[in-house]
């Protein structure tokens, strides 16, 4: 009987409220949760932006007791985790708001639900391992970016093992997101940069992944397509309005999809450079995009040459191999036209650091599980065949 069964799940936050301004309505959603007492995770930079003081102002209006926890760092730690725990105790906090990109929005997430799975945090790693429903979180994203708002997914690194854990299981969803553009407008050149080939790594993963499915394509060629329009025009113009709104809604959509399909083998790579190197998450993404699409394409060839043809790059009659390798090409000028650099051109890296961490990168990997969800399933030697390229 349960044979016959095909269950796709499909988690996203019951409420996702978008557009200019909506942050403004934080007080009134904070109300209709029955919040009381609001501890705002967040990081030393998002405070510096002024956001910070804003949301804690329309919660106190709201009539909320509010403490702030700023001591995020970006690949947020175990030790964020239990500091931030203990600042919602200390709080007597009965609900959390997470403001900024994916490092705090991550933290928030684990914190909030910490209380009720305590414990330790390396055996939440994976998925659906945290069972108990923390208490009530919602997301405000700062970056455009990791779509963490709508995930059921967070990254903590073990400080013990250096070790980038991901964790996905649905308690870690947030009630609400609220996507609003005006905040990413502050964002600088390189973080855009580096955040929006997140995003656009997060649309094409879930399309190509073995757990693709028909409630997730859709919203993952979406986002590839707000990608190809406005990414390039966000990085150009910080002040295009349009395109900060675009690339808002292109991360929301790409977090839903990768969610409920899975990520692949750019993040289960990316993760361990992160680790080892902390380089900011998008830009190792970015980094690896081109070399592991080119080590892919042809184990879901019709796959990506739609990625190539929503992205503007092949036309409908180009055959799937010349649209994948045009696909491959884009994703260099991408990078070129962003700006963003190779590997060896990363700051704090030398050859001989990569040569020793890059077998133990490899294995990371693999243990991640993430590389198993790729069209093209690798062996260790091929991923290290693969971080040589992206050098
Ligand atoms: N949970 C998920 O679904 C998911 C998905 C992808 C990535 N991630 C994780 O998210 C983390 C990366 O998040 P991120 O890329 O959003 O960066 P981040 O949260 O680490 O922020 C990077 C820097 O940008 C600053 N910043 C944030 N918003 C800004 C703004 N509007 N203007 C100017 N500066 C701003 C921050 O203060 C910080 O210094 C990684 O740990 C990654 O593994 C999580
Ligand atoms: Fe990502």
């Amino acid at each position: 009987m349960t044979d016959s069964v095909a269950a796709n799940r499909f988690d996203v936050p019951r409420a996702i409220v978008s557009g200019k301004g909506s942050r403004l309505k934080l007080g009134s959603l904070a109300n209709e949760i029955g919040a009381t007492r609001a501890l705002i995770v967040t990081d030393p930079g998002v405070v510096a932006l002024g956001v910070v003081a804003e949301i804690e102002g329309i919660l106190v209006d709201a009539g909320l007791a509010v403490a702030v926890f700023q001591d995020v760092q970006p690949d947020p730690t175990d030790a964020n985790v239990a500091d931030g725990v203990a600042a919602l105790a200390a709080h007597q906090a009965d609900f959390v708001v997470a403001v900024g990109g994916g490092s705090p929005i991550d933290t928030a997430k684990v914190i909030a639900v910490r209380p009720a799975n305590a414990q330790p945090l390396a055996k939440y790693m994976g998925l659906h391992k945290i069972e108990r429903p923390g208490i009530p979180l919602i997301a405000i994203p700062t970056t455009a970016g990791t779509g963490s708002e709508a995930t059921k997914v967070a990254v903590i690194t073990d400080t013990e093992r250096d070790v980038k854990m991901m964790m996905l299981s649905a308690p870690l969803l947030p009630q609400v997101a609220i996507v609003d553009y005006e905040l990413s407008i502050s964002m600088p050149k390189g973080l855009t940069a580096a955040v929006g080939v997140d995003t656009l790594t997060h649309g094409m993963e879930a399309y190509v992944s073995r757990k693709n499915n028909k409630m997730t394509d859709p919203i993952a060629l979406s986002c590839i397509d707000l990608v190809s329009k406005y990414l390039k025009r966000a990085w150009t113009d910080p002040n295009d309005l349009e395109a900060r709104d675009g690339m808002m809604l292109a991360a929301c959509q790409g977090g839903m999809a990768f969610s409920n399909s899975s990520v692949c083998l750019v993040h289960g790579m990316s993760r361990p450079i992160g680790a080892v190197f902390h380089i900011p998450h998008g830009l190792s993404n970015a980094i690896l995009l081109p070399a592991v699409t080119a080590f892919s394409w042809n184990h879901a060839p019709d796959r990506y040459a739609t990625i190539a043809r929503t992205l503007g790059c092949a036309n409908a009659e180009a055959d799937a191999e010349s649209a994948c390798l045009s696909l491959i090409d884009y994703l260099h000028d991408l990078n070129t036209t962003l700006e963003l650099p190779r590997l060896s051109q990363c700051r704090g890296f030398t050859r001989e650091v990569f040569d020793d961490c890059v077998e133990k990168m490899a294995t990371d990997a693999i243990a991640s599980g993430s590389p198993a969800n790729n069209p093209r399933d690798p062996t260790a030697a091929e991923i290290v065949t693969l971080y040589n390229e992206a050098w």
